[in-house]
């Protein structure tokens, strides 16, 4: 079985050049001019349009089990309509509950997984400390392709991480050579906000965003990078919304540390009016952590992608029906946390992104592919289209437009954060490993067809990291 996509111009993160693409076994085998094709060759004409690596989505909670209910997106369906819009692989979450065993819900996930229509990986939460914990992710790195470790700094008396914890887990990870991920808000600080404004009779979706300021971000973000640098790790920031946020990464980095933050197209384009909106169940479908927030949020979000204090962009895919949003019509604090988009994500970035000058072809891949690709290192594998990568490839019209609705979506929930947006720039053809999963309209998505991607441990950037703790270990006073 062999593919050639003939005649566009294939974008990587470094180059835009005519060329065509040849595809053998789910690998790509050829990228040129005047390639020695076999006969029997399909080929898919890509005149006018981009070639790109197929969107890898670092950050989604398929099926997750979470406030009381279970997000109504499957791995198959989402993988589904990860594909309708571009994006070829899912970073997902394996996320235990205190006290669980790492290995049993590691298991459990996979086990959940098995029906992705698409690629998919994990990173692992580390939700309480002891040493099988330790142990455990030792096992995790060495045998089961994980080389990324969450943190949740918020959700007090359920998932949330202390410093104890987060010193305990990223100093692990970097005997391990794998990368912290925070998700950066001050726990405590929600928590007694959540309870303060219920109190004072706001329990409507309103109270969401005042519960969550963007101090609260910025604090923890501050401290889960301080953290790092001391220990001398990585971190991966994810979902930054707020420029307090923003602000500690452009520090860190300016001071030379490996510090990486994720965007999510929700917080890049949608403001915090949605929250006083007067129909409670449009309120409510908004309800995510961190919150959306006031518009210059955005334009700084935007302003530290461009810059690439931001690398990655992700959606946070955790989708929650209007049914499950009500579990919070008398307190906002029980609403179910999350929103969708993993369908979107692509081609909003292109029309908010390219379309508007911010970035360039090269930059959007970059940002939506090969970034996350390098940091979680399965780079060239996925997020370049060059020989020997897999044939995750997406075919772009940049011509190509349509309104984003529930209604027509593939994803599987009741509302879309984007409902009614134009957007222009779609994925016209979507190939998973060589085969076609998506083309002109037509889903062709098969369940259990998406392979589990292993992680290697040690990233480039470790090697970097070691020279750098050799450099400054501690030594005693001889006396
Ligand atoms: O509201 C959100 N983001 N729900 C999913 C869990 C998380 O915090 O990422
Ligand atoms: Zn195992
Ligand atoms: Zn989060
Ligand atoms: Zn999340």
């Amino acid at each position: 079985m062999s593919i050639l996509i003939k005649g566009g111009t294939v974008v990587t993160a470094e180059t835009e050049t005519r060329a065509d693409v040849l595809i053998q076994s789910g690998l790509i085998t050829a990228v040129g001019t005047g390639l020695d094709v076999p006969a029997g060759t399909e080929v898919i004409e890509a005149g006018g349009c981009y070639v790109m690596p197929g969107g890898i989505d670092p950050h989604t909670h398929m099926q997750l089990p979470f406030m009381g209910t279970v997000a109504s997106e499957d791995f198959y369906t989402g993988t589904a309509a990860a594909m309708a819009g571009g994006t070829t692989t899912i970073i997902d979450f394996v996320i235990p509950s205190p006290k669980q065993s790492l290995m049993e819900a590691y298991h459990t996930w996979r086990g959940w997984a098995e029906k992705s229509a698409s690629d998919y990986s994990f990173h692992v939460a580390v939700t309480w400390w002891d040493q099988t914990v330790h142990d455990d992710m030792g096992t995790l790195v060495r045998d089961h392709g994980v080389n990324s470790f969450k943190h949740f700094m918020a959700y007090k008396n359920a998932i949330m991480a202390d410093d104890e914890i987060l010193y305990n887990s990223f100093s692990r990870a970097l005997e391990l050579g794998a990368i912290p991920t925070v998700h950066a808000e001050n726990g405590e600080l929600v928590f007694q906000l959540q309870k303060k404004l219920v109190a004072e009779g706001i329990t409507g979706p309103e109270g969401h965003p005042l519960s969550r300021p963007p101090e609260a971000e910025g604090e923890a973000a501050n401290r889960a990078i301080r953290l790092a640098e001391v220990i001398g790790v990585p971190v991966y920031l994810v979902h930054v919304s707020a420029e307090q946020a923003l602000q500690e990464i452009i520090r860190a980095r300016s001071e030379g540390h490996r510090v990486f933050g994720e965007v999510l197209a929700g917080h890049l384009l949608i403001d915090d009016s949605v929250y006083r909106h007067p129909d409670w169940d449009y309120a409510a479908a908004h309800v995510m952590s961190p919150p959306f927030r006031a518009p210059h949020h955005q334009a700084a979000l935007w302003k530290g992608l461009q810059a690439g204090h931001l690398q990655t962009t992700a959606t946070d895919h955790c989708c929650f029906c209007t049914e499950q949003k009500r579990m919070g019509l008398d307190s906002f604090a029980k609403i179910p946390n999350g929103t969708g988009g993993v369908e979107d994500r692509m081609t909003v970035l292109w029309t908010h992104g390219v379309r508007t000058g911010r970035l360039t072809p090269s930059e959007f891949v970059a940002v939506t592919s090969a970034n996350a690709a390098r940091i979680f290192n399965i780079y060239p594998r996925k997020g370049a289209v060059q020989v020997g990568a897999d044939a995750d490839v997406v075919v772009w019209d940049p011509a190509a437009s349509k309104t984003i609705s529930a209604k027509t979506h593939h994803q599987k929930v009741d509302t879309n954060i984007f409902e009614g947006m134009t957007v222009t720039g779609l994925p016209v053809v979507t190939l998973s490993r060589g085969v076609v999963t998506w083309k002109d309209g037509d889903l062709r998505a098969v369940a259990g067809a998406g392979r589990y991607i292993d992680r290697p441990a040690f990233a480039p950037m470790f090697g970097a990291v070691q020279k750098a703790a050799e450099l400054r270990r501690p030594t005693a006073v001889p006396r």
